[in-house]
């Protein structure tokens, strides 16, 4: 049984947690400027304080937004009855998360490391110490994704059977310093977004077929990515992904086209069009049995109200009022497994041309 069609009924926002408690973040850089700060000050969320190696950074941002600064990890550690936000280079996870005590509740930005070895290192650290832990995989949390999914759920799109993104922008990777040299970066980084996402909706693939380049007018490792996800003969699934398309905002684009059997829907990812100030996002649905396309109006954007919700889902699962830990880091482990095998793909010749006789 179909509900009718009322876009402006679909879920967008994750439950507030009721008792909120205040959150201790490592690391001071542009993502906690740009979306954690912003989010936690949105939603009321209180911060303690936070810790950074860099301390005129930590300092500037903290006096900033009027929070305390720690002088050591170990210090910033020892706070009790907090939920710890770990905003760090992904290969300075591990070392964080072994300062925590136990069962602690933390948060932990994306990616799980910088790749399976250290998500696998990271998932035994958590499990050893009992923590409650989640990855950062904000953009499950975006408003337009919430309601996407409810959307879904109440069948107005039938069986979902075609994923397609569509990536043309100009991406500034020297935003991000910590990015210079590093082996892996377009799927590592940013895609994997879009491939956790994914698995959300449709489970995980039996496969992936990848290839990921860089680019010649620059030397990041990759920054283009093609890709098709194996879901068998039912569902097609690719990402065409080009963060090197740098010609004016016309023809530009950051979308998804999600059809169903019987709807589909359309979605503008504005965020990475005018990063990180951002573009609207858009949410478009085409209902089962309806005759046009109908937009969503969105009650927030993806930064800073994904943070808001990821946010949300932790500190109520921490007080028992979630039973579900979405992307916690058993669930996360999968995605870091599917980047992995994208890039073991991405290393491996794909189906040769017979001769010409
Ligand atoms: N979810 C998203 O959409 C999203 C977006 C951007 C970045 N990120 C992730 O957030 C993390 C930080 O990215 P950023 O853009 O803020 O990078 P950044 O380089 O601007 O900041 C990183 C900060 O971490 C600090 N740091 C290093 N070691 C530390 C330690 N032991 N304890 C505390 N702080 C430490 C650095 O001094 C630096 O200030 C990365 O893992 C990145 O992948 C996620």
């Amino acid at each position: 049984m179909t509900d009718r069609f009322e876009p402006q009924s679909l879920t967008q926002t994750w439950l507030a947690p009721s008792n909120p408690r205040p959150i201790v973040i490592f690391g001071a850089g542009s993502i906690v400027r740009d979306a954690h700060l912003p989010a936690y000050r949105k939603a009321g969320y209180p911060v303690a304080g936070l810790y950074d190696p860099d301390t005129e950074t930590a300092e500037k941002l903290a006096s900033e937004w009027g929070v305390a600064t720690y002088a050591s990890a170990e210090a910033a550690a020892a706070v009790e009855n907090v939920v710890y936000d770990l905003a760090t280079p992904p290969d300075v996870h591990a070392s964080v998360l072994r300062l925590l005590p136990d069962a602690a509740a933390v948060l932990i930005q994306k990616p799980m490391g910088a790749d399976l070895a250290a998500a696998s290192e990271i998932l035994a650290i958590c499990r050893n110490k009992k923590l409650k832990a989640a990855i950062n995989f904000q953009l499950r949390f975006a408003p337009m994704m919430l309601a996407l999914k409810d959307a879904i759920a109440k069948g107005w799109l039938g069986e979902v059977v075609d994923f397609d993104a569509w990536l043309a922008l100009a991406t500034q990777w020297q935003l991000w310093p910590f990015l210079n040299g590093r082996p892996r970066i377009e799927i590592a980084m940013h895609s994997i977004h879009y491939l956790d996402l994914i698995r959300q909706l449709l489970g995980d693939p039996e496969g992936i077929h990848a290839k990921s380049v860089g680019h010649p007018n620059h030397d990041i490792a990759q920054s283009r990515t093609s890709a098709i996800l194996d879901y068998g003969d039912r569902v097609r699934c690719v990402l065409s992904i080009n963060h090197d398309h740098d010609f004016g905002r016309k023809h530009q684009a950051c979308e998804f086209r999600i059809c169903g059997t019987e709807g589909a829907a359309y979605l503008q990812l504005g965020v990475n069009l005018d990063y990180p100030r951002g573009e609207p996002d858009i949410l478009e649905i085409r209902p089962k049995g309806g005759d046009s396309w109908v937009t969503v109006n969105l009650k927030g954007a993806s930064f800073p109200d994904a943070f808001v919700g990821r946010m949300a889902n932790l500190q109520r699962y921490a007080a028992g009022e979630d039973a579900e830990l979405v992307s916690s880091v058993e669930d996360a482990w999968n995605t870091m497994a599917l980047v992995e095998a994208a890039y073991q793909s991405s290393a491996l010749p794909a189906t040769q041309l017979q001769e010409r006789p």
